[in-house]
């Protein structure tokens, strides 16, 4: 499907989507949003694709938040349901996804970007990004996931601080707070993330599909991870592929996962 705002790339079993508008630093209006929806769910579906890497157009920017323009005839039902309909359709799809993503970030991830960044399960940086929560410089809180996932990922007060002062930071800080997995030169930006990721994609997918399930659980109100947990590890022992798993370890060659 061909998209106004985004590229899709397939490689092998991975799935590039990225976000392409780059003379708006790739900023998130509606129409975004709405093709994000559509691709990712189109790549969860999708039985060829083993896992997602989410990126921007051209060597500024990541995503450098909500389109700022669009907030301008909004009131606060109408804020509230941008919030409401962005975390279902996207951000909490994202999360919730049964296949690895992983944000490659190549520049500003600012707002929304960040927050975009935070719903993906692996986050990678070039030395150039620069990442910040600044909706309170024009009299707003981020309004998709941004005060909980990165309270989750850095703690309160590092959340608090990022937010209330809108500062931005760098990669390094970012990978010293725990915001960001790895960081690597521009340059080397995609490769690692597709090392990654290839990497995860040797593994069994249905058990992959379960970790991300069960980690989730850990910081999800009112789930007990440790039941998740029991419940998907006994799920994974009525897949084909645990016993193609123990078969080529007794066997000592590599397994075959069929996803099954
Ligand atoms: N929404 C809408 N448009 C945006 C945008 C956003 N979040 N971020 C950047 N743009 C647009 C700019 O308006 C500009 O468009 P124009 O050329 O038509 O005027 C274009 O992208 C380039 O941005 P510009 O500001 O000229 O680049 P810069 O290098 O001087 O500054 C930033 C880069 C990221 C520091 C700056 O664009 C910025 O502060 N953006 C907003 C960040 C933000 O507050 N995000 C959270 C939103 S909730």
């Amino acid at each position: 499907m061909a998209f106004e705002n985004l590229l899709i790339e397939q490689k092998g079993r991975i799935q590039y989507i990225i976000i392409n508008r780059e003379s708006k630093l790739n900023a998130l209006n509606k129409a975004t949003l709405a093709e994000l929806h559509t691709a990712i769910t189109d790549a969860f579906n999708d039985a060829s694709t083993g896992g997602l890497i989410i990126t921007g157009a051209g060597q500024k920017a990541f995503v450098a938040g909500a389109d700022i323009s669009e907030f301008v005839a909004l009131d606060a039902d109408a804020g509230r349901d941008l919030a409401r309909e962005g975390h279902s359709k996207v951000f909490d799809v994202i999360e919730n996804g049964t296949k690895p993503v992983i944000a490659a970030v190549n520049g500003f991830a600012l707002g929304g970007g960040l927050e975009l960044a935070m719903a993906c399960h692996i986050r990678i940086a070039s030395t150039n990004a620069k990442m910040g929560l600044p909706e309170v410089t024009l009299g707003l809180i981020p309004g998709y996931g941004g005060t909980q996932r990165l309270t989750r990922l850095v703690g309160k007060g590092k959340a608090l601080e990022m937010i209330m002062t809108a500062d931005m930071i760098t990669a390094d800080d970012a990978y010293q707070f725990g915001l960001v997995n790895h960081v690597v030169s521009q340059d080397e930006l995609l490769a690692k993330a597709e090392e990654l990721l290839n990497k995860m994609l040797l593994r069994a997918p249905l058990a992959l599909a379960s970790a991300i399930k069960a980690v989730n659980a850990a910081s999800t109100p009112g789930v007990n991870g440790f039941e998740v947990e029991i419940e998907e590890f006994g799920k994974c022992f009525g897949t084909e592929d645990i016993k193609e798993g123990v078969a080529a370890f007794m066997e000592k060659r590599k397994p075959e996962f069929k996803g099954k």
